[in-house]
């Protein structure tokens, strides 16, 4: 089914937990979209202002849907996405796309079989610096890239650990909940991984997961790049800290997440600060560099993501982030875990075809 006309497109939420219920507001507040259904066994019926349901099944059976939007654990991710595209919805996935990479390979599988319209909620990628910034990158502003340099470190609250045992448990860390969103910018701003190297510590909160990893990244393009993330370390460096994305952490509005260098000069993200020599002189260390800032037209990440997801579910753009895209950033987090319980570099590519041969 797609939305027909101008009518707006009737979207359901599956999953009405902490992100289900922003993507609720969100919905409710986009021009184009109805919010026609929430399914979640522990919603109270009406609580939202439409038909509400105990499961995807149940919603999808009583409502015309021409979308939906899966905010529900992880583990249900893949079934119920399967289950409304063999439906004809459109689908907004939230991130990861699937527990691990061979489960991710099912999905990628049924969207080919499928033909399905399938985006996934990698939201980081729909904020204008991004965009500004991949171009930046292609078009030489700085040159050739030749390294860059990434940070999130946030001190979590002891809550976080102790209210939701899962989050101190395997399946969590920092590298699975934080790290995954830098990987995915990492590999849309410079492209593929080809090896990884990464250390882990789980020194400063003693917990069964880790909370700090330093990982090394060689990309496909010859750029090498290293990536510092922690959950106990207090800093303002990181995607969260230098957006206004998240209203409950601290915001600095020339924060940096990630440094890019070049050839030719740097640039920082998200700030979008650019350093250049002259370009009209042959220019090296001891040449000045001048500073000036990109300039983009500020917007929400979330909503730029859902006026895409209307696009994509009115058949009118691809998904930024497709399901194959995604599974390739969750491949690579597996990739990162690989190398460091075994303190080897992992071959991305060989990592892949291994799994996808034992799939
Ligand atoms: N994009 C982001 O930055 C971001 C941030 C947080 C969470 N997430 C993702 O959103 C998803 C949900 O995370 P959360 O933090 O909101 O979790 P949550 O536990 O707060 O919410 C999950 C909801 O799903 C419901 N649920 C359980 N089984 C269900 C079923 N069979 N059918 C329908 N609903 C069911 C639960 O009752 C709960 O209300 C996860 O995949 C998570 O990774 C993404």
């Amino acid at each position: 089914m797609t939305a027909s006309g101008d009518g707006p497109v009737r979207i359901g939420v599956v999953g009405a937990g902490f992100m289900g219920r922003q993507h609720i507001e969100f919905v409710r507040a986009a021009k184009g979209a109805e919010l026609s259904a929430v399914a979640d066994p522990l919603a109270a019926v009406e609580e939202f202002g439409c038909p509400t349901f105990p499961s995807a099944a149940a919603a999808l059976e009583a409502v015309e849907l021409d979308a939906v939007i899966i905010a529900s654990p992880n583990s249900l991710h893949v079934d119920t996405a399967i289950e409304f595209l063999e439906a004809g919805v459109a689908v907004l996935l939230e991130k990861p796309i699937a527990v691990d990479y061979r489960e991710s390979i099912r999905l990628v599988q049924a969207v080919a079989r499928l033909d399905g319209r399938l985006l996934v909620g990698h939201h980081r990628r729909h904020h204008p610096a991004v965009a500004r910034a991949r171009s930046a990158l292609r078009d030489g502003t700085i040159g050739q890239v030749v390294a860059v340099s990434g940070i999130w470190s946030a001190r979590k609250d002891e809550s976080y650990f102790t209210d939701i045992p899962w989050h101190s448990r395997q399946g969590a860390g920092v590298m699975l909940i934080n790290v995954v969103h830098d990987l995915d910018l990492l590999r849309h701003l410079c492209g593929e991984v080809a090896e990884v190297q990464a250390l882990r510590s789980s020194h400063a909160r003693g917990l069964a997961v880790e909370d700090t990893v330093s990982l090394n990244l060689r990309f496909q393009s010859g750029t090498v790049g290293s990536f510092l993330a922690s959950d106990a370390g207090a800093s303002p460096w990181g995607w969260d800290q230098s957006t206004e994305e998240t209203l409950s952490f601290p915001y600095f509005p020339d924060g940096v997440a990630y440094q890019f260098t070049g050839t030719r000069g740097a640039l920082s993200v998200p700030n979008l600060a650019t350093y250049s020599y002259d370009p009209s002189v042959s220019a090296d260390w001891h040449s000045p560099l001048s500073r000036t800032y990109l300039q983009v037209a500020p917007r929400g990440s979330f909503e730029a993501q859902l006026d895409h997801f209307l696009d994509v579910a009115r058949g009118d753009a691809a998904p930024l982030v497709s399901a194959e895209d995604a599974s390739r950033t969750l491949a690579l987090v597996e990739a990162a875990a690989l190398a460091a319980a075994s303190g080897s570099t992992v071959d991305v590519a060989g990592f892949r075809a291994d799994a996808e041969a034992s799939s």
